[in-house]
């Protein structure tokens, strides 16, 4: 059940747009410069009100995560990996009736390859909403009710976390039990920036989760460059599912 990459059309340039359309321009400043300010503020609003009530650093961390999001916010996936979807797809033999979380999904590509599938329940969490399906929300305060979903995929958002532990947590109180999670990284990288943990492997991964790992489904690790791994970081894959009631555990 391969997922075909997206090959939605680029967006065009500011500049470009700004040069197309002259006559929009009011004293020196474009109609599209002056959308995309309003655009920044009213994200950075939404944002500014996910940190209200925190400490000074929480604030500083979603504030680097949401400028980082943002930067990117017209970038084309089409070098996206779509290795752990596939495996998730032919190896977790998915209820198409099960509800998908996709945390820090960036924009709607994960959401729509998941429907594509034939998932009907699917909704993705992050700081910024590209596209319907994208909720905004703190991976480390979901609003979710308990036992909510039967699949969690994370692919390349775990390791942007403030407190990998709490973020567990939360996957484990929003997920059902017996859920499968999906979960891709980069690792052996130098953490700086927006990219603040590496868990060094699949080991790393699978020890957040401590005895709330049920059973391993499959895992994956490849160097950079590696025809699995067109990025320039090596990547840990695991799918595993998870149990909730453990004693002593988290959850
Ligand atoms: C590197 S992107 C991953 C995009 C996509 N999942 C992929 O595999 O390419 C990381 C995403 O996590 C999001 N993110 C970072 N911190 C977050 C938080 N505290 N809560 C929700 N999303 C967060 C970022 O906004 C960004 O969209």
């Amino acid at each position: 059940m391969a997922l075909l990459r997206s090959c939605a059309a680029g967006t065009s340039s500011q500049w470009a747009l700004e040069r197309k359309s002259p006559l929009f321009a009011i004293g020196g400043i474009s109609v599209e410069r002056v959308r995309n300010l309003f655009d920044r503020l009213r994200h950075g609003f939404r944002v500014r009100r996910l940190a209200a009530n925190s400490d000074p650093s929480y604030r500083e961390y979603l504030s680097v995560q949401f400028e980082r999001t943002y930067s990117k916010r017209n970038q084309v996936p089409a070098r996206r990996s779509t290795v752990l979807m596939d495996r998730l797809c032919e190896l977790g033999t998915p209820n198409l009736d099960g509800a998908v979380l996709c945390i820090g999904p960036r924009d709607t590509f994960e959401i729509e390859s998941f429907k594509r599938v034939g998932f009907r329940k699917v909704l993705g969490i992050d700081l910024l909403s590209q596209g319907p399906g994208v909720l905004i929300m703190d991976m480390h305060r979901m609003t979710f009710p308990d036992d909510s979903f039967d699949v969690v995929y994370a692919s390349h958002s775990l390791e942007h976390s403030y407190d990998p532990a709490r973020v567990v947590g939360e996957i484990l109180r929003v997920a059902k039990e017996g859920a499968i999670l999906a979960v891709e990284v980069p690792i052996k990288f130098t953490p700086q920036g927006a990219d603040r943990f590496d868990f060094g492997g699949v080991d790393g991964v699978h020890k957040l989760f401590g005895a709330h790992l049920d059973r391993i489904v499959w895992t994956d690790e490849q160097p950079p460059g590696s025809p699995m791994n067109g990025s320039g970081t090596a990547v840990a894959r695991t799918i595993f599912v998870i149990r909730k009631g453990v004693a002593g555990g988290q959850g």
